[in-house]
C-alpha cells in the first residue's frame, strides 16, 4: 500500500473508535444525562493534552457469537494527559460500548496506565460507567477485575488515585473504587451496589430503590463510601480537578505550593468572639477554618457524613494543609463511630501524601450509648488514634475550647507526637466537663450539704477554675501556647514554616495491625 492508502486506513480505523458503541448509543447516553467517555476526558484533561493509548485493542472473546461483534478500543478509553500543568492518567469506560462491562482486554488497558502510573508517579483518575463484568467472557473477566485491584492496592500510597462514578457499577466491580482513596459520585445517575434492589428483595425481602440504596446520597450520606456529590458529570470533574490541586503527584513529593495570595501576619479580631464562652453552646467551627486559610478558602471533603467532625484541605501562605476539626455544631463535636473512621482515613491519606494536618479541637469525648458500644466504637475509636499516633507529616493542633478525657488524646495531643500544640484562651483541658466531674468525685458532699443545689454550684465553679483551663496543661509542656485567637492565623504559619524539614520515621515494620 502506498503511504496515502495506509493513512486512509489509519484515519478510517481511527474514525472507528471514536465511534464508541455508535450514534445511537451516544444520543442514549446523553439523553440519560451522562457524557460519553471522551467528552468526560476532554472535561477533566487541560485542553488538547490527551494522549490516547489501545485505541485499537478488542476482546478475544470467541463465545455467544463475539468474534464478529469487535468495538475497538474494547469499551475503555485509556491514556495520559495534563491537569492544572501536571502529568494524570486516566481510564474513562465507554458505556456505549457493552454497556462499559469489563472484559480481560478491557482490564488489560486499565492496568497499563496504573503501572505507567506508579512508574513516573502520578495521580491515576478513573471515570466508571459500567454493566460490570463483561458477562460473555465468564472468567477472564473476573481475571480482569482481580488484576486491577491488585494494582489498586500496590498503588496506594504510592499514587493517589482518583474514582468518579458516572453511571451503573455493581457487584464486585464497586471494589476497585473502594480501593482507591477518593470515591466521586453524579447525583441520580450513578449507583454503586453490591446487589441490586432485585437481588436485595429475593433475598431479604426489603424492598428499597435504586436511588436510596446505592445511589450518590446514599453513599455520601449514610454509608459513608463516597466522599463528593455533584449535580452532573461536568460538575463532578470539576471537584476531580480541584482534589488535585492539593496533592502531590505520588508520597516521594511535597504537595504542590502556590504563589500565596494572602497576607500570613493577617490577624482576625472577630475569632475573639468566635468561640462561645459556655462551654455547651454549639458554634460552627468551619468559621474559624475558612478565617485561617490563604483567602478564607476551605475545600471540605466528606462533607455529608458524620458531620460531627469536619475535613478537608486548604492553603496557609500557599502550602496545602489537611483540616481535621470536631464540629461543636453537630452532636457538640463528640467523637463516634463514623467519625473516628472518617477522620483517621483522611489524616492516613495526608500522611501518605506528606500533606501537613491542622487540628482543630473541641471535643467533649467519645459518643456514649448502647448503638455506639455494640457497634465497636472501642475499635473503631482506636483507629483515629492509630492514625495520628502513626502520622509522621507535621501536626499542629489548635484547642479552641473543650479538650476532655480520651479524646483530648486522640486529636493529635504531644503526647502522641503533637509538633506544635496550641489552645485559645478559653480552652478547657480536663478529664472531663466541670458537671459530670463533681458530680462523680463530690456526690457525697452535695446530697449532705443544707442547700444541695448551692453546694453543687459552688463545686463546679471551683473545680472550672481550678481545671477548665489551659494553663494546667501549659504549665506541663502539653501544650505550647496559649494564643490571642486574632492572631491564630500567624501563629499556624510560624508553626508550619517551622516544621517544613521535619523529619520522623517510625520503626521498621512489615506493617502495622491498625484495628480494622
Ligand atoms: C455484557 C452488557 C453488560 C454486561 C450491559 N451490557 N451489561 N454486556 N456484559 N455485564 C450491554 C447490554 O447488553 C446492552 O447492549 C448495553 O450494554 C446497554 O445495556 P442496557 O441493559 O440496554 O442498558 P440499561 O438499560 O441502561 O441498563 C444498564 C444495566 C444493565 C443496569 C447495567 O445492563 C444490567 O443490569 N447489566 C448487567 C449487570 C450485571 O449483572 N453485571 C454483572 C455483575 S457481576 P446493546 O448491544 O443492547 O447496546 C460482576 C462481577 C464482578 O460484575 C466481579 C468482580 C470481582
Amino acid at each position: 500500500m502506498d503511504s496515502k492508502s495506509l493513512l486512509e486506513e489509519l484515519n478510517q480505523k481511527t474514525k472507528q473508535a471514536l465511534a464508541g458503541g455508535g450514534a445511537k448509543r451516544i444520543e442514549k447516553q446523553h439523553e440519560s444525562g451522562k457524557l460519553t467517555a471522551r467528552e468526560r476526558i476532554d472535561l477533566l484533561l487541560d485542553r488538547n493534552t490527551f494522549v490516547e493509548l489501545d485505541r485499537f485493542k478488542v476482546h478475544r472473546c470467541t463465545d455467544f457469537g463475539m468474534e464478529d461483534n469487535k468495538v475497538l478500543g474494547d469499551g475503555v478509553v485509556t491514556g495520559y494527559g495534563r491537569i492544572n500543568g501536571r502529568q494524570a492518567f486516566v481510564f474513562a469506560q465507554d458505556f456505549t460500548a457493552y454497556g462499559g462491562s469489563l472484559s480481560l482486554a478491557h482490564a488489560e488497558k486499565i492496568c497499563k496506565v496504573m503501572k505507567m502510573a506508579m512508574e513516573v508517579g502520578a495521580p491515576v483518575i478513573g471515570l466508571c460507567d459500567s454493566g460490570g463484568a463483561r458477562i460473555q467472557e465468564g472468567v477472564n473477566s473476573l481475571a480482569g477485575y482481580a488484576d486491577i485491584f491488585l494494582l489498586n492496592v500496590m498503588a496506594s500510597g504510592v499514587i493517589p488515585q482518583l474514582t468518579a462514578i458516572m453511571g451503573p457499577c455493581a457487584g464486585g466491580a464497586v471494589y476497585s473504587p473502594a480501593l482507591t482513596d477518593w470515591i466521586f459520585m453524579v447525583d441520580k445517575t450513578s449507583h454503586m451496589f453490591i446487589t441490586g434492589p432485585d437481588v436485595v428483595k429475593s433475598v431479604t425481602r426489603e424492598v428499597v430503590t435504586k436511588e436510596d440504596l446505592g445511589g450518590a446520597l446514599a453513599h455520601n450520606t449514610r454509608s459513608g463510601v463516597a466522599h463528593f456529590m455533584a449535580e452532573d458529570d461536568a460538575a463532578s470533574i470539576a471537584q476531580i480537578r480541584e482534589l488535585l490541586s492539593f496533592l502531590p503527584q505520588n508520597n516521594m513529593e511535597d504537595p504542590p505550593r502556590v504563589a500565596p495570595t494572602d497576607d500570613p501576619m493577617r490577624r482576625d479580631e472577630k475569632l475573639r468572639d468566635a468561640v462561645p464562652s459556655e462551654p455547651n453552646k454549639p458554634y460552627d467551627i468551619r468559621d474559624i477554618i475558612h478565617s485561617n486559610l490563604d483567602d478564607r478558602y476551605f475545600f471540605e471533603v466528606h462533607e455529608h457524613f458524620a458531620k460531627n467532625i469536619v475535613v478537608g484541605f486548604g492553603r496557609l501562605d500557599g502550602m496545602p494543609v489537611g483540616i481535621v476539626a470536631n464540629q461543636p455544631a453537630v452532636m457538640a463535636g463528640s467523637l463516634d463511630i463514623d467519625a473516628s473512621n472518617k477522620a483517621a482515613r483522611f489524616v492516613r491519606f495526608c500522611d501518605a501524601f506528606n500533606i501537613p494536618l491542622i487540628i482543630y479541637e473541641d471535643v467533649p469525648g467519645f459518643l456514649p450509648g448502647i448503638q455506639q458500644e455494640l457497634g465497636g466504637i472501642i475499635k473503631n475509636g482506636a483507629k483515629l488514634i492509630y492514625a495520628f499516633c502513626e502520622a509522621t507529616v507535621p501536626r499542629i493542633t489548635l484547642i479552641t475550647r473543650k479538650a476532655y478525657g480520651g479524646a483530648y488524646i486522640v486529636m493529635s495531643s504531644k503526647h502522641i507526637r503533637g509538633d506544635v500544640n496550641i489552645a485559645f484562651p478559653g480552652a478547657e483541658i480536663a478529664v472531663m466537663g466541670a458537671d459530670g466531674a463533681v458530680n462523680i468525685i463530690s456526690r457525697t458532699e452535695i446530697e449532705k450539704a443544707d442547700d444541695p443545689q448551692a453546694e453543687r454550684q459552688k463545686l463546679v465553679s471551683e473545680y472550672r477554675e481550678k481545671f477548665s483551663n489551659p494553663y494546667k496543661a501549659a504549665e506541663m509542656g502539653y501544650i505550647d501556647d496559649v494564643i490571642d485567637p486574632a492572631e491564630t492565623r500567624p501563629k499556624l504559619i510560624q508553626a508550619l514554616r517551622m516544621l517544613k524539614n521535619k523529619r520522623s520515621v517510625n520503626p521498621p515494620k512489615k506493617h502495622g495491625n491498625i484495628p480494622l
